[in-house]
């Protein structure tokens, strides 16, 4: 009896040191979360440093809205904007707009450098830094113009802290800065760059750090990417406005979310909406409309905000639909989304996926050679609603267009946000081991 109960104890501490030992060491500074704090579809872009601080591109105001929605609490702009722009086709306030929808939203907004300074790589920019972080309410999702150099002074004003404050967390050197830059498609490797980081970290200037592999360069214009191997991309929904700068960057876009009907059936996946939570159902028990239904729209709003978060003349405090988002009085509405890429010159290839999956061996097959030919032909973004259907199956792609194994398949997805382990998605776990290399995977499913 006591043999038996000390054999199994010893069992389960073996499991949980194999469990620990297999485990990957990532490249992020901390295990990252789902992107987007509470609302990854609204949020998917947000790229997170650690859990207090997040990192984007400019603006617009649904997504300063959305930074409020999704439990961001300040905004920090590195730059001054005095001109408005355009992000493809959706529209990028100036800085005075921007405070004044910082304030509609209940985020603290505060610009870093002053009108007409351009110098980001610079120690001054990390000293104001330093003096901002304490005097914001955390999380702070910090922005320039193409989530570029905001990294890096972010990431420097933590290597000045890790420093000179022993107790700062996590701690960063410049080994870690190269390796955390190089997988999220940043290279700052550049000879001035690499000056700054030596004065700030106090360490030997890096002669050859390590580069990004992302690939190619325009994707940086396209920042609310995720990069993952070389040519491949995850994003989240996308919207029509985006569509120029996909032409630009020429990607081949791979839509996972499903379309209007499965097998005879309704099945327009949820859009996002101002001030409305995320979980609510399309449709109801009996396949009537739902989510964007004025009931249950007015019962899911997240705070009690002023209507003019919607627009100046909404007479709610609640969006109801979301054209630029594909969306329709129902949902999201896959055919719009095709329609919108038929006017483009873009390849558009709906392969559609449960956001539960279930993942298997079967259903990739259906896709396998779809995957493969498009990463033979160049950039692919793979999106679905926040880039976990697509995270999964663009790192399993790259894993077989480049000969990677399961352990870079795993360190991977899990640097993406997203944990794939023999616990955890354990149908994702089973599909890349069915596919991908590894010494211990085999034998232990
Ligand atoms: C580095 O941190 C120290 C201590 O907090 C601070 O006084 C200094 O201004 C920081 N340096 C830079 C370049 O931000
Ligand atoms: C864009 O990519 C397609 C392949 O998907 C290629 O045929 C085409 O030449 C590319 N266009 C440009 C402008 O590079």
């Amino acid at each position: 009896m006591h043999i038996r109960r000390t054999v199994v104890i010893l069992l389960v501490n073996l499991y949980i040191v194999f469990v620990n030992s297999s485990r990957p060491e990532l490249d992020t500074l901390v295990k990252r979360g789902v992107p987007g704090l509470e609302s990854p579809k609204k949020l998917w872009w947000a790229k997170e440093l650690t859990p207090d601080l997040h990192v984007a591109g400019r603006l617009t105001e649904r997504q300063l809205m959305y930074a409020a929605d999704g439990g961001f609490n300040s905004i920090v702009s590195l730059y001054h904007y005095t001109e408005s722009k355009r992000f493809g086709a959706e529209y990028l306030p100036d800085t005075k707009e921007a405070e004044t929808i910082a304030r509609i939203a209940g985020l603290r907004h505060v610009t870093l450098l002053d009108e007409g300074d351009k110098d980001w790589a610079s120690i001054e920019a990390v000293d104001r830094l330093t003096a901002v972080i304490p005097t914001l309410k955390p999380p702070v999702l910090l922005h320039c113009n193409r989530a570029y150099t905001i990294t890096f002074v972010t990431l420097m004003y933590m290597a000045n802290a890790t420093r000179f404050d022993p107790e700062f967390e996590p701690k960063i050197d410049s080994d870690k800065f190269y390796r955390f830059t190089a997988i999220m498609g940043t290279d700052f490797t550049m000879s001035f760059t690499r000056e700054v980081v030596a004065e700030i970290t106090g360490e030997d200037e890096v002669e050859r750090p390590i580069k990004p592999n992302a690939d190619p360069y325009e994707w940086y214009d396209y920042w609310p990417a995720h990069p993952v191997y070389k040519n491949w991309y995850t994003a989240g929904q996308i919207r029509k406005g985006h569509l120029p700068i996909l032409e630009h960057v020429n990607f081949t876009v791979i839509n996972m979310r499903l379309g209007v009907s499965t097998d005879g059936k309704p099945t327009k996946e949820m859009v996002t909406l101002r001030n409305v939570r995320d979980d609510t159902p399309t449709y109801d028990s009996n396949g009537n409309v739902y989510r964007q239904s004025p009931k249950s729209l007015a019962e899911s709003v997240i705070a009690p905000r002023d209507n003019r978060y919607i627009s100046s003349e909404s007479e709610v405090n609640y969006e109801s639909t979301n054209r630029g988002e594909f969306g329709d009085e129902e949902g999201f509405n896959e055919d719009l989304e095709r329609a919108a890429f038929d006017s483009t010159c873009l390849k558009y290839i709906h392969l559609p996926i449960a956001s539960d999956g279930p993942f298997t061996r079967e259903i990739f097959e259906k896709y396998k050679e779809t995957f493969l030919e498009a990463g033979r032909r160049g950039p692919v973004l793979v999106h679905c609603a926040v880039g976990k259907r697509g995270g999964f199956f663009a790192v399993l792609a790259a894993a077989l267009q480049y000969g990677k194994d399961m352990d870079w398949a795993l360190k991977r997805i899990a640097e993406l946000g997203f944990e794939v382990s023999p616990q955890k998605h354990s149908d994702v776990y089973k599909l890349f081991s069915a596919y991908l290399n590894s010494k211990n995977v085999k034998e232990e499913l």
